[in-house]
């Protein structure tokens, strides 16, 4: 696929189009209309709805995860535009993966999901809860319930790592021990936990959650992923499963790291207004300001890791869609962020636009010729990379722009609306660990196109692990 990439994009750039996306930031009608354009190709690469493929999936070489994210993601577009073109395949897709043990942890994925992947999808339930997204007949998994099921499973998780007494705690990347990854903990695994749990927290009032994303916070930060300053870093190995040691720790900072603890540190803010406040307010205003040193080059989002030297993989291709989605729900969390959110927000969904120009071969793009959407937005125009991260990325960075402080509704909260119905122990019927009886998963089973570029990353980088390899 990404050899396909290439070469397509070298086409396309000798036939440019002149269709284009137009987009003027602060018109309602202009911003929706190239999202309904942008969203239209995006939803173009999802064939899960089709007789015979199964719901929820992406075809190669998008993981499962990333089909998690995309339905997040539209969730959030019929919030903001009305556009119900996509709710129901995407009600349909968050089902049939949510069920049957109603916690996303679905048989054929067993053998390879880790707890950030599982987080995807709950994140997308979040989502649904918040948004009063049209809830499921009472015979299937409600949105909220769906969060807490997977809130409880990493509950689990966690605890038996306490009881091992592995580094004080953190959840491992991976579920099963018998893949690579489970040795290594790192902060998007942790980060969704925590994200989950400071909204579960904010939604139901229950303080338990609350209590949980003030301990995840606490771990990511006495182990050093966290610094004072903000930064991020990826995660750490578990060299003798005792100890977590500074050595050990990957230092790569990756958008969605900063954005997933920034949001929820955000949400932890809205909702502690008393005594608390000051040392999750300061932790909000640390993740952001590292984050706009890093991520932010004249107000303009770039995966500043491997975007630059152009050697980006499928998955973290669709990072920066993630991190704008959760700079918006920051600013929604702490109002007076909107004066510094709102013009990256803008300045980087102009520079998405632009790079909005592509016609790429229809086996890689088939939505409107001309709207293809590239992949680096510092360039004014179409670099030749397509795909659902790129679509994604700029759909979101598009979209989000609509969240203003007056006609935008605020996530909602058991409290305030919200209709989702919850149960507080869901989630615990198959206690089993997944994949537990299955045989060890052998390298030749790993035929996911994206395994080639990590392995060729794994080299290059020394050793950095990513969402599902
Ligand atoms: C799948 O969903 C899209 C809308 O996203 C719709 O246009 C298409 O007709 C659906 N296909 C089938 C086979 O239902
Ligand atoms: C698992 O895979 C089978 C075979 O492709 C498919 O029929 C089924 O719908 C899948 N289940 C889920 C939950 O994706
Ligand atoms: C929490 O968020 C809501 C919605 O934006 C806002 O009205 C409220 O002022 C926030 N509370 C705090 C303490 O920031
Ligand atoms: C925050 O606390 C103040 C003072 O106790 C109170 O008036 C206000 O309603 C609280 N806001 C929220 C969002 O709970
Ligand atoms: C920012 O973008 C400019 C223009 O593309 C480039 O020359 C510069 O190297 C970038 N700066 C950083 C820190 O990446
Ligand atoms: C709060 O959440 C915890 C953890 O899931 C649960 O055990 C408890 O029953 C909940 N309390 C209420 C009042 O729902």
């Amino acid at each position: 696929m990404r050899g396909f990439v290439w070469i397509a994009g070298a086409v396309s750039l000798l036939a440019q189009s002149t269709v284009a996306i137009d987009l003027t930031i602060g018109d309602d009608a202009s911003v929706k209309s190239a999202t309904s354009t942008i969203a239209f190709g995006l939803m173009k690469y999802y064939t899960g709805n089709r007789t015979g493929d199964v719901p929820g999936n992406l075809p190669d070489p998008y993981f499962w995860w990333e089909a998690g994210a995309m339905f997040g993601t539209m969730i959030d577009y019929w919030l903001l535009t009305g556009d119900d073109t996509y709710n129901e395949v995407t009600s349909q897709a968050m089902l049939h993966q949510a069920a049957p043990t109603r916690n996303f942890e679905p048989e054929n994925q067993t053998r390879t999901e880790g707890n950030d992947d599982q987080g995807f999808w709950a994140m997308a339930a979040m989502s649904a809860a918040e948004n009063n997204f049209p809830n499921p007949p009472a015979d299937q998994p409600q949105w909220l319930a769906l969060v807490q099921a997977v809130f409880n499973r990493y509950v689990q998780r966690y605890q038996e790592v306490e009881a091992e007494g592995s580094c004080g705690g953190g959840l491992r990347w991976q579920i099963s021990a018998f893949n690579n990854g489970f040795n290594y903990k790192n902060s998007i695994s942790n980060g969704c936990f925590f994200n989950i749990a400071a909204r579960l927290a904010r939604f139901t009032g229950n303080q338990t959650y609350a209590d949980w994303a003030t301990k995840v916070y606490a771990w990511e930060e006495g182990i050093g992923l966290i610094k004072p300053d903000g930064r991020v870093f990826d995660g750490v190995t578990v060299t003798d499963n005792t100890n977590c040691k500074e050595a050990d720790i990957d230092q790569i900072q990756w958008s969605y790291n900063q954005g997933i603890f920034l949001h929820g540190a955000a949400v932890m803010t809205n909702i502690s207004n008393g005594s608390t406040t000051t040392a999750w307010r300061g932790r909000v205003d640390n993740l952001l300001s590292a984050t706009t040193n890093l991520f932010y080059n004249n107000s303009i989002l770039v995966e500043q890791f491997c975007e630059p030297r152009g050697f980006c993989d499928i998955d973290q291709q669709s990072f920066k869609g993630y991190l704008t989605r959760w700079m918006a729900g920051t600013m929604q969390m702490v109002p007076d962020l909107f004066k510094t959110i709102s013009p990256l927000l803008q300045a980087s969904a102009t520079a998405a636009a632009q790079a909005c120009t592509g016609t790429p071969d229809p086996s890689e793009f088939r939505g409107i010729p001309g709207t293809a959407c590239g992949f680096k937005w510092t360039e004014g125009g179409f670099d030749g990379l397509v795909g659902v991260g790129e679509q994604m990325n700029a759909l979101s960075a598009i979209m989000y722009t609509l969240v203003d402080q007056v006609s935008t509704p605020v996530p909602v909260t058991a409290s305030t609306g919200g209709t989702s119905v919850g149960d507080p122990n869901a989630g615990l019927d198959n206690a089993k660990a997944p994949g537990s009886e299955l045989p060890p998963i052998k390298t030749g089973d790993r035929v996911a196109a994206g395994f080639l570029t990590t392995a060729i990353l794994f080299s290059i980088m020394g050793g950095s692990a990513f969402v599902m390899i």
